[in-house]
């Protein structure tokens, strides 16, 4: 299973190092095997010694490796902390800041030029959702427009932008099917993300075509992030 977390605007440079060091303890501890990613705020990201299955990845930088672009990081900054792996065409960067589909298709093929490891997210918003299954996949198959889908080095996530941080998880049969959809067309990890949740965490990722969860919400309490690990270990 692959566990990631999505810090988005929130924990300070010190409260991300605190986090970070207790996953770390707590996997190098009780053995975990799961695939761990953090993704800490640009201004929390370090140099962090961990076991080789805890990763810190960025949520966002320009597709550049260095110049004159006011606000952003590129792969100089993110080379002085070795960071390998990027989330690339999360909801927020496309509904709130704007991303088009071509400035994501850009950026994708940049860093998948560099080797980064990339968590590509999709997902439809509400109204697409209840235009239902076929339109959604519609929708969704959009957001791989200009994207390489054989790329190694490529982790998927589905995250229905109208599960995100509301508390309201897509059902079993929902993840099920676009799941699958997807699946039957691209052969890569593919994790779920929207309100997951402790309690909910295992239920989902034991659905055939789940890989992982990637989680905003309920993973910035490292109590709660542990135990999603934990309830997650032996699948
Ligand atoms: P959520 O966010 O767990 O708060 O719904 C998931 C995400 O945006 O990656």
């Amino acid at each position: 299973m692959i566990i990631a977390s999505n810090f988005k605007t929130n924990h300070t440079r010190k409260s991300t190092a605190s986090f970070v060091n207790e996953v770390n303890d707590f996997l190098k501890s009780n053995d975990i095997s799961n695939e761990v990613i953090v993704f800490p705020t640009a201004t929390s990201l370090d140099e962090f010694d961990t076991v080789p299955n805890l990763t810190i990845g960025t949520q966002n930088a320009y597709a550049v490796e260095k110049g004159s672009f006011t606000g952003e990081i590129g792969t100089t900054q993110l080379d002085e902390f070795a960071i390998k792996t990027i989330l690339i065409g999360h909801s927020e960067r496309r509904h709130v800041l704007g991303e088009s589909q071509d400035e994501i298709a850009k950026k994708y093929a940049f860093f998948k030029e560099l080797g980064y490891t990339i968590v590509y997210c999709i997902g439809e918003p509400l109204e697409v959702k209840e235009a239902g299954l076929e339109k959604t996949l519609e929708y969704v198959y959009e957001q791989f427009e200009g994207i390489d889908t054989n790329y190694e080095n490529l982790i998927l996530a589905y995250e229905p932008v109208w599960a995100i941080g509301t508390g309201v998880t897509a059902t079993n049969e929902d993840i099920t099917s676009v799941h699958s959809a997807i699946k039957g067309r691209i052969d890569k990890p593919l994790l779920y993300g929207g309100s997951v949740k402790v309690a909910n965490v295992r239920e989902i990722c034991s659905l055939d075509g789940v890989d992982g969860a990637l989680i905003g919400t309920a993973s910035w309490v490292v109590e709660d992030f542990k135990q999603i690990i934990e309830n997650t270990k032996d699948l």
